[in-house]
C-alpha cells in the first residue's frame, strides 16, 4: 500500500504517511554494545524487511537506537519505485555524511531496492556509503559490517531464488504492540511494464507456510491482535510441503492464519486482480477475523493502457472482479493504486481511470503520476511522452474524485456500528481512541474507562469525512 502527498510535493510517501523515514526502535532494547540506527522508506515490505535486518544485527550484538548521533551504524532501507523516492534517499545520505564526519568510525549502509538497482555505483559515485546490501543479502550484513570496520567497503546485491528469511524472527521495531506485518513471499514475477520491483526484488518465491503460522502464533501469544500478510502479489502464494507434496495456496494460508485465534484479525496486501480467487473471497466471507478489505490496484481504467502496462487484464475483466467481490462480500471495502499519465495515455483514456473509481467505489486509493524507471519494459519500449504538467493535472483530477468518493462512501457508514480494534490514542486528543474497523477505515471515538489499546469495542458512527469516521462506544 502506498500513499503519495496529494499536494504533489514533498517526499515519496507510502503506507502510513507519517511513517516514511521513520526511525525504528524497539522498547527495552539492550543498551550494551554497538548501536545501529535505521530509517525506512517505501512499501510495507521494506518496513518489514527492516525488522528482519534488526533481528540479524541483534544476533550479532547490535542494538537499535533512535538517535543517529550516538549510533555506530546508520542504515537506510530504500525504495526505487518512483524517482522522487530515490531523491529523498540521496538527500538523507548527505545528512548522514555530516553526522559521520563528527563521529569517526561510523558506517553508513544502503539497503533495499536502491541498493539493488544501483549496486556498486553507490560506492563509486557517492563516496558517502560504506555498505550496499540488496533485499536478498541481509544475512550477510554482519560480515559486511565487520569488513567495513576494517576499511573494506562491502557490497552484496545477489538476488536469490530461495531466500525468504523464513527462520528469522523479526525484531518488532516501533510497534504499537497491537498489529504486526508478516512477510509471506518475496519478489514479483508479473513484469508490469512500469515497475522496477521485479528487477530490485527478484523472482517470486513463497515462504514455508508453517513458519508463517508459527510467526502469527508467536505474535498472538505476545499480545498482538492483528497481522497483515505481506507480499507484492499475495494471491499467487504457493508453497509445496516437501514432506507431503501438498501445495498450500493463498486461500488456504489465510485460513491457517485465521485459525490461530478467532480474536486475531488477519489482513493482507497486495492483491493482483488477475490472481485473486473466489476461494480467497469465500475465506474472507466465512471468517469473521479475516478483514473485509481488499487492496486491488487497478493502475489504469482503460483497456489499451492496461495492455501497455502488461497488467494481463482489461477493464471489463477488472469490473467483473469488483462485482464478484461485492457479490460475495457485500460490505467489503476495496482500495486501489492508480497511475496517471502513463506513456501515450489520451484524455479519453484518462477519463476511464476516473470512471473506474466511480464504478469500484474505492474506499481510498494511492495515486501517482507515472515516473519512468530505468531498465523497465516501459522505459525500453515506450516514450515517456505525457508532459509533467498534464500528468499532474490528471493526477489532481483523480485525487479530487477519489476524495469525493471516499467522502460519499464514509457518509454511508454514519449510523452503522462497527467492531473496532483499539490501536491507541487518537493523534489529536488523548481523550479519544483511534482504531480500525474490518474495512480498514480509521475510527475516532471518546475513551471509556476499562478499555485499552488492543481491546475490541463496538463504535456507532455519528459523523464522517473523506478520511475518518467519528463515533461513540455503544
Ligand atoms: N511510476 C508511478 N507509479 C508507479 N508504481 C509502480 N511503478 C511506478 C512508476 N514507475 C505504483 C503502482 C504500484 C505502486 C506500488 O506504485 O501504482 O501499484
Ligand atoms: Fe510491480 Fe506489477 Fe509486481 Fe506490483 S505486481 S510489484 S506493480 S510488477
Amino acid at each position: 500500500m502506498y500513499n503519495d502527498n496529494p499536494t504533489l510535493e514533498g517526499i515519496d510517501k507510502k503506507v502510513d504517511e507519517s511513517k516514511q523515514g521513520e526511525v525504528f526502535f524497539q522498547e527495552n532494547a539492550s543498551e550494551k554494545g554497538k548501536k545501529f540506527y535505521i530509517e525506512s522508506y517505501g512499501c510495507q515490505m521494506n518496513f518489514s524487511d527492516s525488522e528482519i535486518v534488526a533481528s540479524i544485527l541483534g544476533e550479532s550484538g547490535f542494538s537499535p537506537t533512535r538517535n543517529m548521533e550516538e549510533s555506530d551504524l546508520i542504515l537506510i532501507n530504500t525504495c526505487s519505485i518512483r524517482e522522487k523516492a530515490e531523491l529523498t534517499v540521496r538527500k538523507r545520505l548527505r545528512i548522514f555524511d555530516k553526522v559521520k564526519r563528527q563521529r569517526p568510525g561510523m558506517l553508513v549502509g544502503v539497503l533495499g531496492c536502491m541498493a539493488e538497482r544501483l549496486k556498486t555505483k553507490f560506492l563509486d559515485e557517492e563516496k558517502l556509503v560504506d555498505i550496499v546490501v540488496g533485499p536478498d543479502a541481509y544475512r550477510d550484513l554482519p560480515g559486511l559490517v565487520a569488513g567495513a570496520e576494517e576499511g573494506n567497503k562491502g557490497v552484496n546485491v545477489f538476488l536469490s531464488r530461495e531466500e525468504t528469511y523464513a527462520d528469522i524472527s523479526p525484531m518488532r521495531l516501533d510497534s504499537n504492540g497491537v498489529s504486526a506485518f508478516i512477510s509471506i513471499m518475496r519478489g514479483c514475477d508479473n513484469m508490469c511494464s512500469f515497475c522496477v520491483v521485479p528487477y530490485t526484488r527478484g523472482r517470486e518465491r513463497s515462504r514455508n507456510a508453517f513458519t508463517i503460522v508459527a510467526e502469527a502464533t508467536n505474535l498472538w501469544e505476545r499480545g498482538y491482535k492483528e497481522v497483515t500478510l505481506l507480499g507484492q502479489n499475495v494471491d499467487s502464494f504457493k508453497w509445496e510441503n516437501p514432506e507431503t507434496g501438498k501445495v498450500v495456496n493463498f486461500a488456504e494460508l489465510l485460513i491457517m492464519v485465521a485459525e490461530v485465534s478467532p480474536d486475531m484479525r488477519v489482513r493482507f496486501s497486495t492483491s493482483h486482480p488477475k490472481d485473486i480467487t473466489d476461494d480467497v473471497l469465500y475465506a474472507i466471507r466465512d471468517h469473521e477475523n479475516i478483514c473485509n478489505y481488499i487492496h486491488l490496484p487497478v493502475q489504469s481504467g482503460n483497456s489499451r493502457v492496461l495492455k501497455l502496462m502488461n497488467r494481463t487484464y482489461d477493464r471489463p475483466w477488472y469490473d467483473a472482479k469488483v462485482k464478484r467481490i461485492y457479490e460475495i462480500i457485500p460490505d467489503c471495502a476495496i482500495s486501489s493504486d492508480i497511475i496517471t499519465g502513463f506513456c501515450t495515455e489520451t484524455e479519453e483514456e484518462h477519463q476511464d481511470s476516473l470512471s473506474v473509481i466511480e464504478f469500484a467505489r474505492y474506499s481510498m486509493s494511492y495515486m501517482f503520476f507515472y515516473s519512468e524507471r530505468p531498465g523497465t519494459l516501459a522505459a525500453r519500449k515506450y516514450e515517456d511522452d505525457i508532459p509533467l504538467a498534464t500528468k499532474k493535472r490528471r493526477l489532481t483530477e483523480i485525487i479530487e474524485l477519489q476524495n469525493q468518493i471516499s467522502k460519499e462512501e464514509n457518509a454511508k457508514d454514519v449510523g452503522k456500528t462497527f467492531k473496532v480494534l483499539i490501536e491507541g490514542d487518537s493523534k489529536k486528543s488523548d481523550q479519544d481512541f483511534k482504531g480500525r474497523n474490518s474495512q480498514n477505515k480509521m475510527c475516532i471515538f471518546p475513551k471509556k474507562a476499562g478499555l485499552k489499546k488492543g481491546d475490541y469495542t463496538y463504535v456507532k458512527i455519528l459523523e464522517s469525512n473523506s478520511a475518518t469516521l467519528k463515533g461513540e462506544i455503544v
